[in-house]
């Protein structure tokens, strides 16, 4: 009976130890407790850290999928910035894959960025249904021509007639300058050695019928699909079947659209007109344009979305495509949040002066350090059913986990832009590479066409104008996969730590301490000579 008892009593006292005590709730508060008590004092990410809790999660058990809104769910919390040094449709593919968001920007013209989409979204994978043809009577050297100005970094080219027949295809060793003066018609795989399969043996599963095909002909790596009338309906290839059955089985998938296309966003300002009035008609035009390319959601992307012509903007696209998924920013007050969720956006973007780039709180002084900002979104957004998205001056991952204990997401401009997949232009100073990083509010983004983001006409040259941002220079950091790999990572640790299995997990158990100056500095590496910087 005693040993009955003290098992007993064992046992409660475990249960009892996975819970914070007395002392600890003092010290280490919820959100709301721990915001409201520190309402005098605006808070950012280095000005806190998270209490640990009892947890039986490992790391790498860690599930980082969010819903941003219906139809935008991603796989890891990450969304590149819709900046002319960080996302274009390179960015935007790799963050896809990763299972993020990119956010093509718009200091573009509105044809380009709606190529770009198309680019995003016609990214090869399962069946690629549109496939680039080239006619019989072209050259080689036109073909080049196109290559290059489309940016493709496929090589297979089925040549079809001018109703869709497939006649052959071109072998990619001929794709090379040397051949440039030679006609399709010379160099053309001709159709009778043309492998291919029809529409109507696909099946219900492609992908399993394509992988099947790879298998019994182990010297074939393309399969071209056709119709009854010999006309090209698609193509597989065997890299995208590899890479799908790699993906199935990968603990982070891609980020999909039903249709298994990459998810991909684009931003779009709120134009003005030579008057000064909102260019309605270009703006829907523009939007239209993006929706046929398959956009999965827009972002009107702005300094200060709690205005009237970004309310108003968001509410002409609500209103004419009710299903789009709208992100709308930036704010960084409850009212915006509110008034922006209720002019239609559905996720709203909370960042004003964060960013590595910017110089709005030194140029205007305005806007509130981060985690101050998201916490009064946070509730804020609860109460309208919107998500929030943490935006600008997330400089490691810890950075990361504090925002998402607040946030549905993150969104990155500096930690990105020095990646491979950034559109940065690559500079070599004393025999270090950077890629150039500029704030969409510095003068020279302006100029390109990011005026209207800040306020500005971009015809407004009699104006004095002040920049918000800096031009600036970031170390080249490698690969997307790498950094993102570094990300991910510290966001799994961190929610190992509070015994979180998921983002909903995080934000519901968070607990904040403010710390000193003292100890930020005990928070990095110190008192030794580094070797290799731990965190980036
Ligand atoms: P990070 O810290 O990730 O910040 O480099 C990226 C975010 O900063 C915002 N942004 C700007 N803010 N002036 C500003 O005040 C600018 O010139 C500027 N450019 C970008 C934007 O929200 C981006 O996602």
């Amino acid at each position: 009976m005693l040993v009955i008892f003290g098992h007993l009593f064992l046992c409660l006292r475990m249960v009892g130890t996975h819970e914070p005590n007395e002392l600890d709730l003092q010290f280490f508060q919820g959100a709301d407790d721990f915001f409201l008590a520190h309402s005098h004092q605006a808070l950012t990410y280095d000005d806190v850290s998270l209490a640990t809790l009892y947890s039986e999660i490992l790391p790498r058990d860690t599930q980082l999928s969010t819903r941003l809104a219906e139809g935008v769910e991603l796989n890891i919390p990450i969304i590149s910035a819709d900046m002319d040094t960080v996302t274009e449709s390179r960015m935007a593919i790799g963050m896809a894959l990763n299972g993020g968001l990119g956010l093509i920007h718009y200091n573009m013209s509105e044809k380009e960025q709606i190529a770009q989409v198309a680019r995003v979204k016609g990214h090869v994978h399962g069946l690629i249904q549109n496939p680039v043809t080239i006619s019989p009577d072209k050259e080689i050297g036109d073909l080049l021509q196109t290559i290059e100005k489309e940016k493709y970094t496929f090589s297979t080219f089925p040549v079809v007639d001018s109703k869709g027949k497939l006649l052959g295809v071109l072998p990619a060793h001929v794709l090379n300058k040397r051949f440039a003066a030679y006609k399709v018609t010379d160099v053309i795989i001709p159709r009778s050695k043309v492998c291919t399969i029809l529409q109507s043996q696909l099946g219900n599963d492609a992908i399993t019928t394509a992988d099947q095909y790879f298998t019994d002909n182990p010297m074939e790596h393309k399969l071209i699909v056709v119709d009854g009338r010999d006309r090209l309906c698609g193509l597989f290839t065997l890299s995208d079947i590899l890479k799908i059955n790699q993906e199935r089985s990968a603990q982070f998938k891609a980020a999909r659209d039903s249709r298994f296309r990459l998810l991909c966003g684009a931003a779009v300002s709120a134009t003005r007109d030579a008057s000064g009035k909102l260019d309605r008609r270009r703006i829907l035009a523009h939007v239209y344009g993006l929706v046929e390319k398959g956009v999965d959601v827009i972002a009107v992307s702005t300094a200060h979305g709690h205005t009237k012509g970004v309310g108003e903007s968001v509410k002409l696209i609500r209103d004419a495509f009710p299903e789009l998924p709208i992100i709308a920013g930036n704010v960084t007050t409850g009212a915006g949040v509110e008034y922006l969720a209720e002019m239609g956006a559905n996720v709203i973007k909370i960042g004003q002066g964060p960013g590595s780039i910017c110089s709005t709180r030194l140029v205007a002084g305005v806007g509130i350090p981060q985690l101050t900002a998201l916490y009064v979104a946070s509730r804020a957004a609860a109460k309208r059913g919107v998500t929030i998205l943490a935006d600008g001056g997330i400089t490691k991952s810890g950075d990361i986990v504090k925002a998402l204990t607040l946030a549905q997401g993150v969104i990155c401009g500096g930690v990105l832009a020095g990646c491979d997949e950034s559109p940065g232009e690559i500079i070599e100073i004393a025999g270090k590479i950077y890629k150039k990083y500029r704030g969409m509010g510095s003068l020279a983004a302006m100029k390109a066409g990011s005026a209207s983001r800040y306020g500005h006409l971009k015809s407004d040259t009699t104006r004095k104008i002040a920049a918000e941002g800096v031009e600036a220079l970031k170390e080249i950091a490698g690969s997307l996969d790498h950094v993102l790999t570094q990300l991910i990572g510290g966001i799994q640790s961190g929610m190992g730590y509070l015994g979180a299995r998921t983002l909903a997990e995080l934000r519901q158990k968070a607990r904040y301490v403010q710390v000193s100056a003292a100890g930020q500095r005990e928070a990095s590496p110190h008192d030794v000579i580094e070797l290799k910087t731990a965190v980036k």
